[in-house]
């Protein structure tokens, strides 16, 4: 009986990069495009492998993937947070939002917290403008926040379990 050899992540990266066969940094996004959709997450080791194909230096790579805050460089958590920075949003105070959940999470946008549980992005106007200011944690919309009320919200989030439950 023939065994299938499991497909991994330097497999899926390796398919990206033969995409994309001239060195130099015009094809640097559309590559951590494609590799972050796939993986999630731009890893140390993509990092350096897309900067070898590119003959990028690594901090080069990071430098430009830092600039756009699309990237990021950790797995996203259980629940994702994604605050809206669209104008309604953002007049609505979503910056206020923002930061009350990067001091109760304890980290910033583009980071996971070390139990895996929540991740924070910052998005473009999600399309709910009339719920401004408005989050979605792990696909569930959440309209019409204070930031007051994000402790409890994000206790209930807890209470629905950890990485393990998901
Ligand atoms: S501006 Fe936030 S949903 Fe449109």
């Amino acid at each position: 009986m023939k065994t299938k050899t499991p497909v991994t992540a330097e497999d899926r990266l390796g398919k990206i990069l033969t995409a994309y066969p001239y060195s130099g940094a015009e094809t640097l996004i559309p590559i951590l495009q494609e590799v972050q959709e796939l993986e999630g997450y731009l890893s140390r080791e993509a990092v350096m492998a897309i900067a070898r194909h590119l003959k990028l230096s690594t901090s080069k790579v990071y430098g430009v993937a830092s600039f756009y805050n699309q990237f990021r460089f950790q797995p996203q958590g259980r629940w994702h947070i994604q605050v809206c920075r669209g104008t309604a949003c953002h007049v609505r105070g979503s910056a206020l939002l923002l930061g009350r959940l990067e001091r109760e999470l304890k980290i910033k946008a583009g980071q996971t917290t070390r139990d895996g549980l929540f991740s924070l992005e910052v998005v473009a106007c999600i399309g709910a403008c009339g719920l401004a200011p408005v989050i979605n944690i792990g696909g569930e919309y959440h309209a019409h926040l204070r930031a007051d009320d994000l402790p409890a919200l994000l206790e209930s989030y807890r209470q629905r379990g950890g990485p393990e439950n998901g």
